[in-house]
């Protein structure tokens, strides 16, 4: 089935099984591998992305019905590699050890900043973060940044991170087929 949609502000346009998991697509087609994939279940929050700005589990949703639609991935918030603040603010307060939830809960925290809905108070946050299973247990430097970035918002305005910068691609030819500019 054909896809056309927006991955990281890139334009991608494919040909993919209607069965094809999004999860899927962004790891094995676009090489987007910073989107984990734990549970397979929609349990765990590791593969969550921002689907048209809300926070969505890639392991629950075709790729297919994601067309016409806007993508962002973990990749999405650093598009020139430089860490942005959300990214300093977890690394100074240490919330992560493997690192392999982190993708989900930067997606999930992004997209509640982005909407103008990050929680103030440690039990919203922990309740914002429920979706998120870390199996490193490191949640309350997890808490703590998040709450940092909370408290940062309420002083001043800030803006969505930096769009990605655009690229192209053309339809691949055959099941699965994807191509996406060497820019991405
Ligand atoms: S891999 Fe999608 S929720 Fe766990
Ligand atoms: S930091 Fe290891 S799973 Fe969360």
């Amino acid at each position: 089935m054909e896809l056309k949609c927006k991955v990281n502000e890139a334009d991608v346009r494919a040909d993919v099984p209607a069965r094809l998991l999004l999860s899927d697509f962004l790891r094995h087609e676009l090489r987007l591998t910073g989107t984990h994939v734990g549970c397979e279940m929609g349990a765990c929050g590791a593969c969550t992305v921002m689907l048209d700005g809300r926070a969505v589990r890639s392991c629950l949703t075709f790729a297919v019905q994601v067309d016409g639609c806007a993508l962002r991935t973990v990749e999405g918030l650093a598009p020139d590699g430089r860490m942005r603040e959300i990214h300093e603010v977890f690394k100074a307060h240490h919330a992560l050890q493997c690192g392999f939830c982190t993708p989900g809960i930067l997606m999930t925290v992004t997209a509640a900043m982005e909407r103008g809905e990050l929680p103030s108070t440690e039990l919203e946050i922990r309740e914002l973060l429920s979706g998120s299973i870390c199996r490193c247990t490191g949640y309350q430097g997890i808490v703590d940044a998040v709450m940092a970035l909370s408290a940062g918002l309420s002083v001043s305005s800030r803006q969505p991170s930096d769009a990605a910068g655009a690229c192209s691609s053309s339809p691949g030819n055959g099941a699965s087929s994807t191509s996406r500019s060497a820019s991405c």
